[in-house]
């Protein structure tokens, strides 16, 4: 595998960062998660406007341009032959010990296009099951949800940890007064008499690509679709219930602690956006090869 470092690519064994590294010492950097499909990358310019929203809120300078980090993620993946695959980016301020960041002036861009670990086909099919886990989001307050940034995912990681101890397939968060916010990596959706809703952005969640992207499909599919506080009364009450994310596209929600929702089976306005979902990513995106 060929990693992009700093401008370079070189041969994954030889990819290293700095044990000074604020993204290490800190978790201070922010990231994106991308997706390759059939030679193409899906929503890369919307990737990259997140990531320096991320950038210009942590007050890193990201160290190429828009076209310039496109670019750099395209290399990065035409040099390992990528066609289905998953990228991720990650940028972290720099070198240096010690909080203060006044003299970091480097930061660090690294990118990884992998090959991709599919979600088991089962969990498309038959819907997954959710938990409401214990640990809450972060207020917006504390932390701006709309950075990726990498600090933040130890709380992601948590919940993720208590939804696996419970068995379940994805931990659903609330917000520190009890609204529902999003789970661990995916956002959330609900079907109402053929109505569609997910919680806005100042619950304290990411605003997903994903989510852009099934808000859109729903409009083109004439199913009205608005962001609404939700609770979980809303959610065992839903017609349907599905997730969005980058590495999980549109999974059907069957089952939210212990209640099945709806019929318990992924609904028949889940099976359309999915459906629109994988015709959408085959025709659009960014080609890899020039
Ligand atoms: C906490 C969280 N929420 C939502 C999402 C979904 O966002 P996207 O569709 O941009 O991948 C992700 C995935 O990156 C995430 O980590």
């Amino acid at each position: 595998m060929q990693i992009y470092i700093n401008g370079e690519l070189v041969p994954e064994a030889e990819a290293k960062v700095s044990v000074f590294d604020h993204g290490l010492l800190y978790g201070d950097g922010a990231f994106e998660g991308i997706r390759a499909y059939g030679g193409r990358i899906f929503r890369l310019h919307e990737h990259v406007d997140r990531l320096f929203r991320s950038a210009q809120h942590l007050a890193i300078q990201v160290p190429v341009t828009r076209d310039g980090l496109a670019e750099a993620i395209l290399r990065t993946a035409r040099a390992n032959n990528l066609t289905d695959g998953y990228i991720r980016v990650t940028l972290t301020r720099g070198v240096g010990l010690g909080l203060d960041p006044k003299n970091i002036t480097n930061p660090t861009l690294v990118i990884i296009a992998s090959q991709l670990a599919l979600y088991p086909r089962e969990m498309y099919e038959n819907g997954l099951e959710l938990v409401t886990v214990a640990l809450r989001v972060p207020p917006a307050q504390a932390l701006e949800p709309r950075i990726k940034s990498l600090g933040k995912y130890v709380n992601n990681i948590l919940a993720k940890m208590e939804a696996n101890r419970a068995g379940a397939g994805e931990g659903l968060m609330l917000s520190s007064d009890g609204y529902v916010a999003e789970a661990t990596g995916d956002n959330i959706f609900i079907l109402c008499k053929g109505e569609m809703f997910t919680p806005p952005a100042h619950v304290g969640i990411l605003e997903g690509i994903t989510r852009a992207a099934a808000m859109e499909l729903a409009r083109r599919l004439e199913i009205p679709v608005s962001e609404r506080m939700l609770t979980l009364y809303d959610i065992y009450n839903a017609d349907e219930c599905f997730l969005t994310g980058t590495a999980a596209e549109i999974v059907p929600a069957v089952k939210v602690d212990g209640r099945l929702i709806g019929t318990g089976r992924p609904g028949p306005l889940t099976k359309r956006l999915m459906a629109e979902f994988r015709a959408l990513v085959a025709e659009e995106g960014v080609p890899i090869s020039r």
